[in-house]
């Protein structure tokens, strides 16, 4: 039915929200030109200060959870509804990836990405999330580790006994969010890596 187009669209319209531009321009400076340039959280905090990241954070996770979750409720009935689910959840990382409203160049997708998976399995995102949290606590990047808890959620997924179309979903967004952090791996390996820190003055 139409409500097979509907969603993954709609997650789509709603991923393309820029949250992070949008939290910076309120605070007066266009995040797309300053520190790495991108409008996820991670620079918002890194050229705004940790509250405003926080914000984008939890505005970014939340247009990845709310559409999947409302494509898995309301399409429950329906024998496609789990492919639809995977692909509405697909789509809004897209979106955010891909933001129709800023000629298609937007963020990395982690923030939507967490919010995606977070209604598929908490499980695997809460082993990852403790992952992350370790390598950026080490290290000081927030790249290292949202490219390993990134790159490891389709493992989590697959060793917990997830559906294909799950695991299959969650190796294209690592994929896609592992192209989006290119720049990121050839700071990291000419050691130029900036941390998500505020700096001072
Ligand atoms: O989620 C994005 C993060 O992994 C890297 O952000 O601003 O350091 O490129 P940034």
């Amino acid at each position: 039915t139409e409500m097979h187009i509907i969603f993954p669209l709609a997650a789509y319209l709603l991923g393309s929200i820029p949250f992070g531009l949008v939290i910076g321009r309120m605070a007066g400076i266009d995040v797309r030109k300053e520190g790495s340039r991108n409008i996820g959280a991670t620079n918002v905090s890194r050229v705004l200060g940790k509250k405003l990241g926080f914000i984008t954070l939890v505005c970014d996770c939340l247009k990845g959870f709310v559409p999947t979750y409302l494509a898995a409720v309301v399409l429950a009935e329906s024998g496609s509804s789990e492919l639809v689910t995977a692909m509405t959840g697909l789509m809004a990382v897209v979106g955010h990836m891909f933001p129709v409203y800023l000629g298609f160049r937007g963020g990395k997708g982690v923030a939507t990405g967490l919010g995606v998976f977070l209604f598929f399995s908490p499980a695997a995102i809460g082993i990852s999330l403790l992952i992350f949290v370790v390598l950026v606590a080490v290290t000081g990047f927030v790249s290292v580790g949202s490219l390993l808890a990134s790159g490891l959620i389709p493992v989590w997924l697959y060793l917990l006994g997830a559906s294909k179309v799950t695991v299959g979903v969650a190796v294209v967004i690592a994929l896609l969010i592992w192209l989006k952090h290119h720049q990121n791996i050839a700071r990291l390996l000419r050691g130029e890596e900036k941390t998500w820190k505020k700096s001072a003055g």
